[in-house]
């Protein structure tokens, strides 16, 4: 009888995952190369989403240290999907965005943050959650675009990518230490927020 049963679960673990396993789109990437440049349209689609989404996410900002760290990487931002037009012309590629669902969700999540928060430390807190989701979403995309790079030898491509990677991580050490400095303190203390930065 115990036999049975364990015939029966095996049987049965064994047609799920067989019916678990995706058959690929038709135009699903067969080569390293072709995951990589498919990669790079996601992040090239994500990067220019955020250049449209955060003179909102500035203009929403109560601390000037906040409004400014975020217009900084604004710049930063713009001058990254300029590098991301570098590497597609590096690897004979056309410069294309192919919708990435994880920045379009990031990107929703901040802007129910902005209707959740009271104008202050508080949304200055959430812009902050939000920002280094962000953050460290890119820094996970470009850690993987460049050791994909590496390994496909696109020796160009990758310092280029391990550029942008220094720049994410700098980006979120600065959110950190805008938090750190000024805002959750105020939210924690209850103490008077600096609007001076
Ligand atoms: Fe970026």
């Amino acid at each position: 009888m115990k036999n049975t049963n364990n015939k029966n679960l095996n049987a049965s673990a064994k047609s799920n995952s067989s019916n678990s396993i995706v058959a690929p789109a038709s135009d699903a990437a067969s080569e390293l190369k072709d995951f990589f440049i498919d990669s790079l349209k996601d992040i090239y689609w994500a990067e220019n989403a955020l250049v449209s989404a955060l003179p909102k996410i500035i203009q929403n900002a109560t601390s000037p240290l906040l409004a400014s760290a975020i217009k900084e990487h604004l710049e930063v931002t713009k001058n990254q999907v300029v590098r991301l037009e570098t590497i597609f012309k590096l690897l004979g590629e056309k410069a294309e965005g192919k919708k990435c669902e994880a920045m379009a969700g990031l990107l929703k999540e901040g802007d129910s943050i902005l209707l959740e928060t009271v104008p202050g430390y508080v949304r200055d807190a959430g812009i902050i959650a939000a920002s280094q989701k962000i953050e460290h979403y890119e820094i996970a995309t470009y850690g993987t675009l460049s050791a994909f790079a590496k390994t496909l030898g696109e020796n160009d491509a990758a310092k280029l990518l391990t550029q942008t990677l220094a720049e994410e991580k700098e980006a979120d050490m600065v959110l950190s230490d805008v938090a750190y400095s000024a805002i959750n303190l105020s939210a924690v203390d209850n103490i008077a927020y600096d609007t001076n930065g």
